[in-house]
């Protein structure tokens, strides 16, 4: 009798997503690195994301701009115009030259920005006038920190306009060859500014019930979808990461609103998203639990298995995970794919080592955010004839 554990789904098993066959489940995380100096991709991020290529592998980029007021860190990469486009293309060479599928994620910070990143000097757009609250602080262009500005809510039809932003800037990804885009709908950003009852306050139809403030998450997935394709087309969402104040009295229900607002347009266009990404809340960020208040595992367990049984489509799942928690999503069918933040900026090689079980480098934090093209970013070493190189040089 063959051996039931043949048939366990690890990390290492092969995985259809959409059109897109993936040769193992582990996924390149979207990660904010402020090396895209004026907001072009260099060769330090070809690089960058070569390193972390493998076949049949596949990665989400950074987040990445829509538009001029999109910008809440300093460097980070636009889609927005043709030279960040014509710039792109040498990434995206990159990662498919070793065989990788690359996906683009489309960012709009909101009100998690700063005049100083705005044009004119103006402030920040949002869902609302309220500032992000003094427990946060903003990374300024000189690596200080500062408060949050107060935002301006957008009008009705600005909102329409940002819409436009996305669309054009997903297909402006395409261009540069990208395989696809992903929804920044996460982490208090502009969109999660619309999806959270903590932060919107609006009276029109994009505030108040769930089906308002879900409004215009649907329009960009619904104009992006339009533009180039459900196929190509992720959404990441984390309805119970408070990141930036970004509180809702009921995260469960506004996941599951999303699902099945996200469920419905799949039948209504008859293609599926590639897939639903979501992060989960024992993610910490700055050493502390952004969800104020962690749930116990089981509770988040919970709350995972919901959205999921609830998603019919492929789910990522992000946050804190290992190698063990990761198999063990898989094997459970808790998600489809994991994708891996900090484990794999500072493991370019991040799959083998899990393959082989080597050990891991650490991450260096205060590396994150800063813009030298090579340390902290592509200078973590690579396993050597299955060892490592040498000790690894990285501190937590
Ligand atoms: C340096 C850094 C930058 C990040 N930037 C982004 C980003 O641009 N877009 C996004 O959706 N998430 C971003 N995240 C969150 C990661 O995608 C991921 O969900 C998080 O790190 C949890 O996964 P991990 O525990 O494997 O690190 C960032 C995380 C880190 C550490």
């Amino acid at each position: 009798m063959a051996d039931s554990r043949e048939n366990e789904k690890t990390l290492f098993s092969p995985y259809k997503m959409g059109k897109f066959d993936l040769s193992h489940r582990m996924v390149l995380a979207p990660m904010t690195r402020c090396r895209a100096l004026n907001g072009i991709p260099g060769p330090a991020l070809a690089t960058y994301y070569e390193q972390r290529s493998t076949p049949g592998g596949f990665l989400i980029t950074e987040g990445t701009l829509v538009s001029p007021t999109a910008p809440g860190f300093p460097h980070v990469p636009g889609i927005y115009n043709e030279e960040q486009v014509e710039a792109w293309k040498m990434v995206v060479d990159a990662a498919h030259a070793k065989g990788a599928i690359i996906f683009c994620q489309l960012w709009h910070v909101g009100r998690a920005s700063h005049q100083v990143y705005q044009p004119g000097g103006a402030a920040p757009i949002s869902s609302t006038n309220k500032p992000i609250s003094s427990r946060w602080r903003i990374l300024m262009p000189d690596g200080s920190y500062a408060p949050y500005p107060k935002p301006r809510a957008l009008e009705k039809y600005e909102i329409q306009e940002v819409v436009e932003d996305y669309r054009r800037a997903a297909l402006n990804a395409i261009r540069a060859g990208f395989d696809g885009i992903e929804i920044h709908g996460a982490h208090g950003y502009l969109i999660d500014q619309f999806l959270k009852d903590g932060i919107n306050d609006r009276t029109d139809e994009y505030g108040g019930p769930i089906e308002n403030r879900c409004r215009f998450l649907m329009q960009v997935v619904q104009a992006v979808t339009a533009a180039i394709g459900a196929e190509r087309v992720g959404v990441r969402i984390s309805p119970a990461i408070d990141h930036l104040d970004a509180t809702d009295s009921d995260p469960h229900g506004l996941g599951l609103a999303v699902i099945e607002r996200l469920n419905k347009l799949q039948v209504k266009l008859g293609e599926k998203l590639t897939y639903l990404h979501v992060t989960q809340p024992r993610y910490t960020a700055y050493g502390q639990t952004e969800s104020g208040r962690p749930g116990t595992e089981d509770e988040e367990a919970q709350l995972l298995r919901t959205w999921r049984s609830s998603y019919q489509g492929t789910l990522i799942s992000s946050g804190g995970f290992t190698r063990e928690l990761g198999m063990q999503a898989v094997a459970q069918g808790d998600a489809d794919l994991v994708s891996y933040g900090r484990l794999f900026i500072s493991n370019p090689d991040l799959v083998l080592r899990f393959k082989v079980n080597a050990p891991l480098n650490k991450y260096i934090r205060k590396t994150f955010y800063t813009q030298d093209p090579v340390v902290g970013y592509t200078d973590y070493p690579f396993l050597k004839n299955g060892s490592e190189s040498h000790k690894p040089l990285s501190r937590l």
